[in-house]
């Protein structure tokens, strides 16, 4: 299916390296028909990858920190006046943690760690959520997603700090959700993605373990980043303009699992 996005403008946060989620979203979105401005922290910027996505997608880079109003101020004003008109499209695709990175187990967190975590992973969905309205920078129909993943709902001991920044952000994506749609009819939601190999994915410990199980649980194996961004640009089309408020589940069906034959297997 072709031209999905056409006609539709977004900003399209956290696209660090070739491996990242977003950046499989931009190409996906750049095949489809959307024109759309990258964002990224200026450190990650400093990396410069990003710039060769950039180029393939004709797009501009504008740098901002989730954590700054004024980087975001600056983003949506930036990202209105390029492309033309206000957003009909937003990714969120940003998550941190500074505990999991210095090595601190979930019983032994620094809480001024865990705030920063919280500010960066979560906070930062509703900050760009409050500028927006400010700024009325979203069209109505427009559509907002973000990124979670399932130890929001469920225990996975070594994704720490993390299922808490993210039983947050889904909380957020829902409350204003409701805010939003009732004054403009913008939707926001929620993707929970199966393990995907990331530089965030990776800083998690016992990541590989962590795959090799959600896909021998999942009828349909894990899904990959690039299923991810199809999923992301059904979201963003108005094929799906009903839905909002939602966590999506998109992880070849291993949220409903209590145990498969694979991994039986694996235990004999
Ligand atoms: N990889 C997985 O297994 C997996 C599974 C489910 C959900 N997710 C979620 O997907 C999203 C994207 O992660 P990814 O796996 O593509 O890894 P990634 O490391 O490629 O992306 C994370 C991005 O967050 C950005 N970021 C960090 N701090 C920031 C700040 N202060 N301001 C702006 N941006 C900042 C990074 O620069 C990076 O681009 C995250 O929310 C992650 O939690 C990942």
């Amino acid at each position: 299916m072709n031209d999905l996005l056409k006609g539709k403008r977004g900003i399209i946060f956290g696209a660090l390296d070739p491996n990242s989620i977003a950046w499989k979203v931009a190409q996906h979105c750049n095949r489809q028909g959307a024109v759309f401005t990258l964002t990224n922290a200026p450190v990650a910027l400093r990396l410069g990858a990003i710039n060769q996505l950039a180029q393939e997608c004709n797009a501009t880079v504008i740098p901002a920190d989730v954590t700054s109003d004024a980087d975001l101020e600056n983003l949506l004003d930036k990202s209105i006046e390029l492309l033309g008109g206000k957003m009909d499209f937003i990714l969120h695709s940003v998550g941190m943690s500074l505990n999991i990175r210095k090595g601190k187990a979930y019983t032994e967190l620094d809480y001024e760690m865990m705030k920063k975590t919280f500010d960066i992973s979560s906070i930062s969905l509703h900050r760009l959520l409050q500028n927006c309205m400010k700024k009325d920078a979203i069209n109505e129909w427009g559509s907002v997603v973000a990124l979670t993943y399932i130890a929001a709902q469920r225990v996975f001991p070594d994704y720490n700090e993390m299922a808490d920044a993210k039983a947050l952000l889904e909380s957020i994506a829902r409350s204003f959700g409701y805010h939003y749609g009732v004054k403009k009819k913008v939707r926001v939601n929620t993707i929970s993605q199966s393990p995907t190999k990331t530089t965030a994915g990776s800083g998690v410990k016992g990541f590989g373990s962590f795959f090799d199980y959600a896909h021998a649980m999942s009828p349909l194996g894990n899904a990959t980043a690039d299923d991810c961004a199809n999923y992301c640009v059904a979201m963003f089309s108005d094929l799906t303009r009903m839905v909002t408020m939602q966590n999506l589940y998109h992880d070849g069906g291993f949220s409903f699992m209590g145990i498969s034959n694979a991994v039986i297997d694996q235990m004999k």
